[in-house]
């Protein structure tokens, strides 16, 4: 979704702020802007393409020591030069992250001082709002605080002032912000990846943070106006984490980057004799122990790792376990168990329905929080008393595909622990899962080697508008998992059916035009499923499975096989998501469609 980028140097901003924007592109967006002070404020928008923004901004040499930029996913407003940040009130800037609730009355109030507004933005009245807080009082940071102190919702904001050039402002409440120290120079980002470029050192503001921010420092204060110290945090990301380097797309980086991924991933417990609950907090043994039940809270294809999860606890640790879509459970009168551990799952850990669903089931008295994430500090990391931390590094491709296979690992250890402290896993079994574990980065590496099989049947899939995509038990979610990567970067229509449910209804659609997909290793539903797949293949429909090894389901007219290698057991669905994703890339480019950036998606759906 949006993206915010600041400098205050004493050098040209202008390339680094442009080169943050194309770093925060992954987000999605559609309209880009730069406002600097150069003698004067001087803003720049682009209905389009931070490449368009950068051509506009070479055209007019622009070039300054201070400056904020930003990138629009609209939600106030269509996409349009008008409704771009920056938002401007008589010599003052603003970019902003999140909604104003309040933004209707605010407007009235700002109108009725004799404000004109030119977009149909929430923002502008933030705009608006600091410079009637500014021209009373003359100070920048102090007209900001006391703005933000109006503003309902969520925001994430940096604001200059053509009369103030050496200090930009910036504050965040329910949206995320840091800030990148650097020598002589200091920066505010939404996002990590649009200041590795500066620097590694970042402060990651708390709620209600509002800071000022200059060459020689940042001062901050916290939401009741006291001066406060933040940590300093030193990434471990390098700019280049963030760079395609030889791939043509970044989610073709990431679904190869998958056995690196799930190693580190796994690090802790591949060379340990058994699995420690202190690895989700120093709390989790007491919390684990005391949890009589399991609530995993999620959207997305983080949804989908926590369906696959509840195979695990539930067999695993004979612990009920409940998945539920974040956006429906926060509206829904359920009934709260206190006993219960909530598990968050995401791999941003902004998501605002996944956050609200947390604060929701907190509120209902639950005690027992864990989060599931892969970015440290993030908002749900920061809520939750237990966390584990997926080693995916940066996902920047729309499509999820590291984060889900890495949330997978993390997921078994999870029922692992927890089945060994109800006294369900023996000390042995736990030996054997862990040997399992420490072979499933090399089982991924030859998985990714289908690739060339997948590719002649994406030739075929990309010439159809729908998909079928089947599985049982455990690897159910995981043609969930297929339908959506295939859906979100290709546009054609994809649905996952168990494959039991078919001859209740989706039969029906079977043809020669519908291809179907089926997940068919050989567990103990496999007898079953090639029941479902004869079903397909007698109305005509065009087969495709994934089988592995010793399933016995051999190539024919209408049934195309791509064989995995050796039976992963409990842990197949980890292997068989991989051929998934390639055939939704693959697909993909046979279609010529955005494949990092499918269109009307953000990466961080911080919006409700
Ligand atoms: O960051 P999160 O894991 O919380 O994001 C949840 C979903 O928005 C995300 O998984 C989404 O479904 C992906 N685009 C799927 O590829």
């Amino acid at each position: 979704m949006c993206g915010i980028v600041g400098a205050v140097a004493k050098r040209d901003v202008v390339p680094l702020l442009l080169e943050g924007l194309r770093r925060l592109e992954y987000r999605g967006y559609d309209s880009a802007g730069i406002a600097v002070l150069n003698g004067h404020l001087t803003r720049l928008r682009s209905p389009g393409r931070v490449a368009e923004l950068s051509k506009l901004a070479d055209e007019q040499h622009l070039s300054a020591s201070i400056g904020i930029a930003h990138t629009r996913w609209a939600t106030h407003g269509a996409p349009s030069e008008k409704n771009a940040h920056p938002h401007v009130s008589d010599g003052i800037a603003v970019v902003h992250n999140g909604i104003i609730e309040n933004y209707e009355t605010m407007r009235e109030k700002l109108k009725a001082q004799g404000y004109v507004f030119t977009s149909d933005t929430d923002t502008e009245v933030i705009a608006h709002l600091v410079h009637s807080r500014f021209r009373t009082g003359g100070d920048l940071f102090e007209a900001t605080r006391h703005a933000v102190a109006d503003l309902r919702g969520a925001y994430a904001i940096a604001v200059v002032a053509e009369n103030q050039p050496d200090r930009m402002v910036v504050a965040r409440m329910g949206a995320p912000l840091l800030l990148g120290l650097g020598e002589g120079e200091n920066f505010a980002a939404s996002d990590v990846s649009a200041l590795l470029q500066v620097t590694q050192r970042l402060i990651f503001l708390e709620e209600g943070d509002i800071a000022d921010v200059r060459t020689d420092g940042c001062r901050i204060a916290d939401a009741a106006g006291r001066t406060v110290e933040r940590k300093v945090h030193v990434s471990q990301l390098t700019s280049s984490a963030v760079e395609l380097g030889p791939y043509r797309h970044f989610m073709q980086k990431e679904i190869f980057e998958q056995p690196g991924a799930v190693a580190a991933t796994l690090e802790m417990v591949t060379n340990a004799q058994s699995v420690s609950p202190q690895l989700f907090g120093v709390a989790a043994g007491r919390i684990f122990g005391a949890a009589n039940a399991v609530l995993i809270l999620a959207c997305g294809t983080s949804y989908h790792a926590g369906m696959v999860a509840r195979y695990w606890i539930e067999g695993m640790a004979g612990i009920p376990c409940s998945v539920e879509i974040a956006s429906e459970y926060r509206y829904r009168a359920s009934v709260p168990n206190p006993n219960a551990l909530v598990v968050t799952v995401s791999q941003s850990g902004e998501t605002a329905d996944t956050i609200a669903a947390l604060n929701h089931a907190k509120s209902l008295g639950h005690r027992f929080c864990l989060s599931i994430c892969n970015v440290p500090e993030s908002a749900l990391v920061r809520a939750s008393e237990l966390r584990f931390l997926t080693r995916a590094g940066p996902e920047i491709g729309v499509a999820s595909t590291k984060a889900f296979t890495t949330q997978l690992a993390a997921l078994v250890l999870l029922a692992m622990v927890l089945a060994r402290l109800r006294g369900r896993l023996p000390a042995d079994g736990e030996r054997e899962l862990i040997k399992a574990l420490r072979h499933v980065p090399g089982a991924l590496s030859s998985v990714l080697q289908v690739e060339d099989a997948i590719k002649d049947w994406a030739a075929k899939f990309a010439e159809h508008h729908h998909a079928l995509f089947l599985g049982r038990g455990i690897h159910y979610p995981i043609a969930m998992e297929g339908a959506l990567k295939l859906k979100e970067i290709s546009y054609i229509h994809a649905e996952a059916y168990p494959a039991g449910e078919l001859k209740h209804g989706p039969l029906a659609l079977v043809d020669k035009y519908m291809p179907v997909v089926a997940i068919a290793p050989n567990d103990a539903l496999l007898e079953k499923l090639k029941s479902n797949l004869q079903e397909v293949r007698a109305r005509g429909g065009e087969l495709h499975v994934l089988a592995d090894q010793g399933a016995h389901i051999e190539p024919g007219d209408g049934l195309h096989v791509v064989r995995l290698t050796g039976h992963a057991g409990v842990l197949s669905p980890i292997l068989h998501t991989v051929p998934l994703q390639l055939l939704a890339y693959h697909v993909a480019l046979q279609r010529g469609t955005d494949v990092d950036k499918p269109r009307n998606l953000a990466k961080s759906v911080t919006v409700e």
